[in-house]
């Protein structure tokens, strides 16, 4: 699909990459060439896939567990990274998860704060972490995930996560602007409802069947239907003039 040395020789973060949506986007940068750490969230699983193994071994995969809900979880692994890497081309910020549904008027200052540092401060904290890094490389790319809820809200119980969501969009929007005299492009790519792990935790089959019966393309997204954007987005020679976007990959669920 890409061509195979589009990443040779290039550095790559992938952070929540041991399953779904960044195990794919990890893949792919592998596949292309690329130097990639994977982050995994809190430990490093006993049956990783082939592809990982084989890329370990060659010192092109360098696996690393951290839990940003822990303290010193993020800055322990910008120094994990620092240590592997003098120069980053590309940072994909993908580690997040709605963490549960929380009734606003149930909703705890613990699950709050939860939500907020996992997808919303991690990013900044890892962002700035890395920028000495990125802008090393003279023309790197961040791409973080975001979603759909950025723009609809969401359903019920996900306010918060949606929020920070839409916290990272417009956040990736100011750094677009702030970055581009370093050479970096800031570029978000936000999943409708793709079918991992994430909604096996918190959507019923019911409600995911009423959401594909209502989207135009008639199925639920996977992590093959997103992975390509990131590496679109990180590749200046695919998307150099591309900066402060987001990409909609939802079969069609948000047209506007
Ligand atoms: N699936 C969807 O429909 C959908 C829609 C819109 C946006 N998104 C976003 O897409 C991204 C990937 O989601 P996914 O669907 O692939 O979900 P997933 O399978 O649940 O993956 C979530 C990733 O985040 C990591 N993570 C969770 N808690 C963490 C912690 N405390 N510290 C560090 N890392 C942690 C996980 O690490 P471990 O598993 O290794 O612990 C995992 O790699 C997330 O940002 C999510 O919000 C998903």
């Amino acid at each position: 699909m890409f061509h195979p040395k589009l990443f040779d020789g290039k550095n790559i973060v992938v952070t929540g990459a041991g399953r779904g949506i960044g195990l794919e986007v990890a893949r792919l940068f592998l596949d292309c060439g690329a130097h990639v750490v994977v982050h995994v969230g809190r430990r490093i699983a006993d049956d990783l896939p082939d592809f990982l193994l084989e890329a370990q071994s060659e010192r092109r995969a360098f696996l690393i567990a951290a839990d940003f809900l822990q303290r010193g979880g993020v800055e322990g692994f910008v120094s994990a990274v620092r240590e592997r890497f003098d120069v980053l081309h590309g940072l994909v910020n993908n580690a997040g998860t709605m963490v549960g549904r929380f009734p606003a008027d149930e909703l705890t200052d613990a699950e709050y704060e939860t939500v907020v540092r996992l997808n919303q401060t991690s990013v900044v904290e890892v962002t700035r972490g890395l920028l000495p890094l990125l802008k090393t490389a003279g023309d790197a790319a961040i791409v973080s995930t975001v979603s759909i809820s950025a723009l609809t809200g969401g359903s019920a119980g996900s306010a918060i996560y949606s929020a920070t969501k839409a916290f990272v969009s417009t956040y990736s929007k100011a750094l677009a602007r702030e970055l581009a005299p370093a050479g970096i492009r800031v570029n978000c790519v936000s999943p409708g409802t793709i079918a991992t792990d994430f909604h096996e935790r918190y959507s019923s089959p019911e409600k995911l069947e009423a959401t594909r019966k209502a989207i135009p393309l008639q199925r639920l997204g996977t992590p093959e239907d997103c992975a390509p954007a990131y590496l679109f987005l990180a590749a200046a020679s695919l998307s150099g003039y591309i900066t402060g976007q987001v990409i909609e990959i939802n079969g069609g669920q948000l047209i506007c």
